[in-house]
This record gives structure tokens, C-alpha cells and sequence, in this order.
């Protein structure tokens, strides 16, 4: 039974306990940046919001398929047109491939546009003797490990707001503009590509697309619309409670509430708690919403939260994003799979692969290896095939850069590769080559799926 029940409202999550929040020192200055915050015009529109809502729901069918994905976290400093480029154009390149090799519409989610704040495992860091407040991401404080900055900062609530509309309006513009243009793949190349040992077969997939447009093309004498833009979507954690509140609106000639600062807003495993703030809050918006899943979690959890999170039965409101690991899928996963089937639940079966997947080493660098992370994507189709289910998205923390986070792949990343060019301050993302193979290997087990 759920404990949601009752009067939602944007503001009702703070009748319950909510976890992961930040204690802000000066609450007046808080309540006078949230009010500002609510005064902003929105970054997304409900219309774009439903229209992906319907896609999900394609999704869920298995006429589509989600790739979600990009920085753990986003940073301020990173608001910057050639790194927002590359996320596109690694977002594009990848969906490109699916589109490819498994003949199915491919919806292209970023973690962007507000990604800035993060769950932590403890409320404060210590070195050399002293203590301070955790780095929570940009949204709430600052990484450098001094008092003053990682106090929380409710001026950062609209730093956050305004570099998401700036990063929004520059992916708009490229978009609008032609930069996703399926005639013009060359437009996405990355200067590096050229020299990766898979940019032959990608530039092949490439020319086979170009060729088939320009053929039916040719043949119907029209071009084709659809192929000229391809859209994007935004997504975040939902994780600062007063942040999503304020963005929490609603429109003229819709019922209910929206969350328009992003698209497609989720809720971390750290927060999925059923009476806690966080599944109060989401139960009450209109948008998609996806939920990770992962240990420890039960079956009735999780149809529990199917039944708070989408009363109505709703195809494409909500995502179930599995995140257990290479070592757990097999033996966690099955079960809930049967059991929100048994329940006749409408979810997407999402798997994120990266979370489940993180280890130290023994340097101590955050890592995880390529070939586990394909390990679990490789289980979690059959694991859903064999339940008659299938998978119809995928979640990935990647990075259209050259960075050294990630083990492995193709490009045989080792672990003294990773202090060359690791700049994740949270966790390490697959890079343009471990993607991009990632993408190909998708793209075969997608084919296999389908076919
Ligand atoms: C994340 O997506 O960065 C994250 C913290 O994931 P999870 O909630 O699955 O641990
Ligand atoms: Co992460």
C-alpha cells in the first residue's frame, strides 16, 4: 500500500523526510532566490514534454528505443559551446548507429540542461585534520575544499537556472539551424574520430545512410522532413526539492503541473524511499518520469512504486531504470521483472549499466571497465527477453571527449591511462571511442532483439 495518498500539491513533499538536501546557513536568502526562481520563464514547454511522453510510450511498445545520457554531472564551467557540441555530437553519433543497425527511431535524451546537483554518501568531507560540507554539485556549493565555497549557496539555485537556459537555447539554435541534419552526418564529426580504430565501420554506417536518404529521396522526388532535425531532449536528477518546486508550474489549457526546467526529470536510488519527500513530489507532476532501481530493493517496492508513481496506468509516464550491476543482475533482476508484469504495470524497461558498475582502484581513482558495463546491458536483454519483456532504453554516463575514465574497450584504456585525462569530479564516463563501441555492440543486441 502506498503512503502517498492525500493532497498533492508542488510544496507537499515537505511534509515528508527528504533526503540528500543541503542546509542552507541564511534561510531568508534562500526563500528570496526561490522566489526569484519562480519568476523565471521556463526552459521546456508542456507540449514538448507530452510529445515525449509519447515517445516513451513508443518506447514501451517496442517501436522505439531511449539513449539517455551524458556527465554524471554537468558543471558551470563547462557551459561552453564546444563542450555542449560534443555532447550532441556524441548523443547523435551513437543514436545514429542504433538507428542503423537495429532499424528502429531512436529518442536522444541528454543528461543536460541541469544536471548540477548530486547525491553523496556523506554530509561532509574530511582532510588533513579538517571537516567540511560535502560538494554537492554546482547547484548547491563549490568543489574547492574551503569553507566558504562549500557552504551551501542559494545564489546558485539561479547561476544553475540560467547556465540550463543557456545551454537549452545553444543546443535549440544548433538544432533549428541544421547541425542535426541526417544529410549532414559530417557535422558531428569530433576532431579526434578519424584516428579511432572504429571510425571505419562508423564512417561506413554513415555512407550506407546518407546513400539510402538520398535514394528514396531521389525516388519520391521530395526530401524527407523528419531527416533534416533530429530533436533533443533534456533530463535531470530531480534531487534539490526547492529547486524543482519553483520550477513546478502549471499551463494554460492542461491539467495539472509540469516541471518545465526539464523534460524528463528521474529519481535517484538514493532518494526513491516510497514515504519519502522525493516520490511525493514526483507522484504529483505531469512529466515522464524515469526511477533507477537498485540494491537493496524488493519486488513489491518496486510495484509499489509503479502504483504511487503512475496511478493511472499511464504508458510512457514512467521508466524503470535498472541499475544493479554485472554481479547482481541475474539474481535481482528476474523477480521484480515478473512481478510488475504479474501486476500488469506499464513501465519502459531502462538499464543503466555505469552505476552498478563503479569500483576504486587501488590507487584510488573512481573507475569502472567497459567490459562489465556491457556485461550487465548483455544480461539485462536477455534477462527481460526470457520474461517476455523487452529493453527499450538505455542510461550511460558518457562524454563526447577524449578523457581516461573508464577501463577498457577497445581503445585497451589501463589503469595507469587513467590519470592522463580523468576530469569527472563525480563519477567516470565511457569516452568518444568506449561510446562509440558501446554503441555498436547496442546496436547488434538490438538487431538480435528485434529481429
Ligand atoms: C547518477 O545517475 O549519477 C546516480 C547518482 O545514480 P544512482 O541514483 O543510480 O546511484
Ligand atoms: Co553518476
Amino acid at each position: 500500500m502506498s503512503t502517498n495518498t492525500g493532497e498533492w500539491r508542488p510544496d507537499s513533499w515537505q511534509r515528508k523526510n527528504a533526503a540528500q538536501q543541503p542546509i542552507y546557513p541564511d534561510q531568508p536568502a534562500l526563500d528570496a532566490a526561490l522566489r526569484q526562481l519562480h519568476q523565471l520563464p521556463p526552459l521546456v514547454s508542456s507540449w514538448e514534454v507530452e510529445s515525449l511522453k509519447q515517445q516513451l510510450a513508443e518506447a514501451a511498445a517496442g517501436k522505439r528505443f531511449l539513449l539517455q545520457g551524458g556527465d554524471c554531472s554537468e558543471t558551470f564551467a563547462d557551459c561552453e559551446s564546444s563542450v555542449i557540441a560534443a555532447k550532441l555530437k556524441i548523443l547523435l553519433q551513437m543514436s545514429l548507429v542504433l538507428v542503423q543497425g537495429a532499424r528502429l527511431r531512436v529518442t536522444r535524451v541528454g543528461r543536460f540542461v541541469g544536471q548540477y546537483a548530486k547525491p553523496r554518501s556523506a554530509e561532509t568531507e574530511t582532510r588533513d585534520g579538517v571537516t567540511l560540507p560535502v560538494y554537492r554539485g554546482d547547484l548547491v556549493n563549490r568543489m574547492a575544499f574551503h569553507p566558504d565555497e562549500r557552504q551551501p549557496d542559494p545564489e546558485l539555485l539561479l547561476r544553475g537556472y540560467e547556465r540550463a537556459g543557456l545551454t537549452i537555447n545553444f543546443i535549440r539554435a544548433l538544432v533549428d539551424g541544421g547541425f542535426a541534419d541526417l544529410h549532414h552526418p559530417e557535422y558531428w564529426e569530433l576532431p579526434f574520430a578519424r584516428q579511432t580504430p572504429l571510425a571505419d565501420e562508423y564512417h561506413r554506417m554513415v555512407k550506407s545512410i546518407t546513400e539510402s536518404l538520398r535514394f528514396t529521396e531521389a525516388l519520391t522526388g521530395r526530401t524527407l522532413p523528419e531527416m533534416s532535425r533530429v530533436d533533443f531532449f533534456s533530463s535531470h536528477e530531480g534531487l534539490h526539492l526547492f529547486y524543482e518546486e519553483a520550477v513546478t508550474r502549471q499551463v494554460p489549457r492542461r491539467e495539472g503541473w509540469y516541471n518545465l526546467s526539464t523534460h524528463f526529470p528521474w529519481i535517484g536510488n538514493r532518494t526513491r524511499n516510497l514515504d519519502g519527500a522525493h516520490i511525493e513530489y514526483f507522484r504529483g507532476i505531469c512529466n515522464p518520469i524515469g526511477v533507477k532501481l537498485g540494491p537493496p530493493i524488493t519486488a513489491d517496492e518496486v510495484v509499489t512504486l509503479c502504483q504511487t508513481l503512475n496511478p493511472n496506468n499511464e504508458p510512457g509516464r514512467l521508466s524503470l531504470i535498472t541499475r544493479f550491476g554485472e554481479s547482481c543482475v541475474a539474481k535481482e533482476l528476474p523477480g521484480i521483472i515478473q512481478t510488475v508484469r504479474g501486476h500488469g504495470c506499464n513501465v519502459l524497461w531502462v538499464c543503466d549499466p555505469m552505476h552498478g558498475n563503479t569500483e576504486t582502484t587501488s590507487a584510488g581513482i573512481k573507475t569502472r571497465r567497459f567490459e562489465k558495463v556491457l556485461a550487465e546491458l548483455e544480461a539485462t536483454f536477455q534477462i527481460l527477453a526470457k520474461a517476455g519483456a523487452h529493453l527499450g532504453g538505455v542510461h550511460f554516463e558518457l562524454t563526447g571527449e577524449n578523457v581516461t575514465e573508464c577501463l577498457g574497450g577497445a581503445c585497451g584504456l589501463t589503469e595507469a591511462d587513467l590519470a592522463r585525462d580523468y576530469r569527472s569530479p563525480v563519477d567516470p564516463r565511457l569516452n568518444y571511442e568506449q561510446s562509440h563501441e558501446m554503441a555498436l555492440r547496442l546496436a547488434k543486441l538490438l538487431a538480435k532483439q528485434n529481429g
